[in-house]
């Protein structure tokens, strides 16, 4: 049994490679590949290399190489078809199962394509060749679309009176004709009508740009013609999945890694016009998860530049609240605003690309602090509105699904709401920035993982120090006092010359009674060593270091508390977990 072509295509095109090795392999961007240890064979130095553009992976070290099919089935020792299983729900696609349902959904794909193909050629070359239309080519011309742009985005015209039915009626069923969605029957009539007769149509295509529905713009903007018409939806065409240009678009997101979110077609062929290419659209419809998963698989930031009027920002508003759901590390979305009155279209054709980018740089804001000024903007600071304001920005948070973003948000919207209450004293400044910090290192916690060596080597430090200090540490016992180890083994080493500092008049290194193995180890890899040996006799700078090391260990003790609080934060949400938090990030940042 055989996959269809068009099936294992469509996983390709939804799946980066980068995206399927990363998965097991840690990867690192280097030029136009990545690069990252073999999953083939133990070794150190990188051999492993992926290579989004040419879609395979190549290993230098076992000569090992292929594609996302090939890659799952090595590694994870699958055959092919328990492969592509595992790839299509990756890419959110259905299974396919080669049930009589499937063959005959098949069937019906291929002459599916075929009508649209034949549907969309046709009505291009008409506007391209055929002079009699002036009417649309005039206002083509008003809308400055040249014939580059309308062959890019393949833009057709229907004619008012053209039956495109006819000719296709020799070669396909009237029921399969009337399925596309391209004509409707007039029942009184009895005759198959052009749904999308005496309009400018636009073909939307599938993520591999085959096109699967159309949008239709009037040319004579009148009342009681709607400006725009869409295929209703068909066995092929689902609105919420589907994005106006993702096909070429998605191209460019080994180069670029944010994409803009735009609402109408003439939007993404705006910005296209002006070199800016990575926009799609949502065509009108309000936006769905699915759609921001889509782009998320492809890029890591999302723009969501709606028009600049009432309609426009309430659709941003429901956009923010359906997809902060879906916010994931690594994953940002962002809202630009745009002046009254404009839209990305009439925005870039007035300004041009640069400035467009830059105020695209000045004024996208992120996705929870567009949703905060949004709620705060409707709140006034008595306390019953305050109360309807935390509970909508709690609500709102506790949708969200990842539970890290869901813990950071959270303390985003308290501490942004205790800013605003008049006892509070807290720096209200650079609070953003702040912020973001702490999701950077929460990010890199999830990267690399822990290792407990870093405080290790600051323990051997101490350690090293206090022996060979022993009477100025004797002399000064109240300042290591209190510090908190975290290795067992340190730990007691640290316990026991304590103790004998504090029992004995005079001691020497050789009556700590240490293990030596202990000793060489303490020796080899205190990196203070050289330093230390380099002041022998300096006392305030072993002081300095002193305080260095104690202050570093205590800042791990309290990074780990906020740690185990944080990760109860993230179930429990309890506002007094979140205060003892922050009393804590407070002493460590005075620390
Ligand atoms: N839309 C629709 N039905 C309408 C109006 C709009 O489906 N009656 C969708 C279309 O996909 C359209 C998008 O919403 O592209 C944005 O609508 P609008 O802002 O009105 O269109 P513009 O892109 O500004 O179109 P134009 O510049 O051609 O007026
Ligand atoms: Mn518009």
């Amino acid at each position: 049994m055989k996959y269809p072509k068009e099936y294992l295509d469509e996983i390709k095109t939804r799946l980066k490679v980068s995206t399927v090795v990363s998965k097991t392999v840690n990867l690192k961007k280097r030029g136009k590949e990545f690069i990252g240890l073999s999953p083939f064979k133990t070794e150190k130095t990188p051999s492993f290399t992926v290579n989004d553009d040419k879609e395979f992976y190549h290993c230098f070290a076992t000569s090992e190489h292929g594609n996302i099919f090939d890659f799952i089935m090595k590694t994870q020792n699958l055959k092919f078809g328990e492969a592509v299983k595992t790839l299509a729900n990756l890419a959110g696609m259905r299974p396919y199962t080669f049930s009589k349902q499937d063959v005959e959904r098949e069937n019906k794909w291929q002459e599916y394509c075929l009508i649209y193909n034949k549907y969309v050629d046709f009505y291009h070359n008409e506007i391209l060749q055929n002079e009699n239309l002036t009417l649309p080519r005039d206002y083509l011309k008003t809308r400055n679309l040249s014939k580059k742009d309308v062959k890019k985005f393949k833009i057709g015209f229907v004619e008012k009176n053209s039956n495109f039915f006819k000719k296709l009626e020799n070669e396909f069923s009237k029921k399969v004709l009337i399925e596309s969605g391209l004509f409707y029957l007039d029942e009184k009539k009895n005759i198959y009508i052009e749904r999308f007769r005496n309009r400018i149509i636009f073909p939307i295509n599938n993520i591999s740009g085959q096109p699967i529905a159309l949008g239709g713009r009037t040319i004579q903007e009148n009342n009681y013609l709607a400006k725009y018409i869409n295929s209703p939806e068909t066995l092929f065409f689902k609105k919420g999945s589907n994005l106006y240009n993702l096909d070429l678009a998605r191209k460019l997101s080994n180069k670029i890694n944010y994409i803009y979110l735009v609402e109408g077609y003439m939007d993404v062929i705006g910005l296209n016009k002006n070199g800016i290419e990575n926009v799609v659209a949502n065509l009108g419809t309000s936006l769905t998860d699915r759609q921001i998963l889509i782009l998320n698989q492809f890029f890591d930031d999302v723009i969501i530049c709606f028009d600049g009027d009432e309609s426009g920002y309430k659709a941003a508003l429901r956009a923010a609240e359906n997809s902060i759901k879906e916010l994931h590390p690594e994953k940002q979305i962002s809202f630009l605003f745009l002046p009254d009155g404009e839209d990305p279209d009439s925005f870039v054709n007035k300004n041009g690309k640069v400035k467009f980018s830059d105020f695209t740089k000045q004024n996208k804001i992120l996705i929870h602090q567009f949703l905060f000024n949004h709620y705060k903007n409707q709140t006034t600071n008595d306390p019953s509105s305050m109360a309807i304001f935390e509970k909508k920005l709690r609500s709102i948070t506790a949708t969200i699904k990842d539970d890290y973003i869901k813990k950071y948000v959270l303390e985003y919207f308290l501490e942004k709401i205790s800013s605003l209450t008049p006892l509070s004293n807290i720096g209200k400044k650079n609070f953003y920035s702040k912020k973001v910090k702490s999701l950077d290192s929460t990010k890199k916690h999830f990267n690399e993982s822990k290792s407990i060596s870093g405080v290790e080597i600051k323990e051997f430090s101490l350690l090293y120090l206090m022996m060979k200090n022993l009477d100025l540490i004797k002399e000064n016992i109240h300042l290591i006092e209190n510090i908190k180890l975290f290795s067992n083994e340190n730990k007691l080493i640290f316990e026991a010359i304590l103790k004998k500092l504090k029992n004995s008049e005079k001691l020497t290194i050789n009556d700590l009674a240490l293990d030596p193995q202990i000793v060489e180890k303490i020796f080899k890899f205190a990196s203070i060593k050289h330093i230390l040996n380099n002041n022998q006799n300096n006392k305030n700078k072993i002081f300095e270091l002193l305080e260095e090391i104690c202050k570093d260990l205590k800042n791990y003790d309290l990074e780990f508390r906020i740690e185990q609080l944080e990760s109860k934060f993230s179930k429990d949400l309890s506002e007094t977990t979140f205060n003892e938090i922050r009393e804590l990030k407070k002493q460590k940042n005075i620390n």
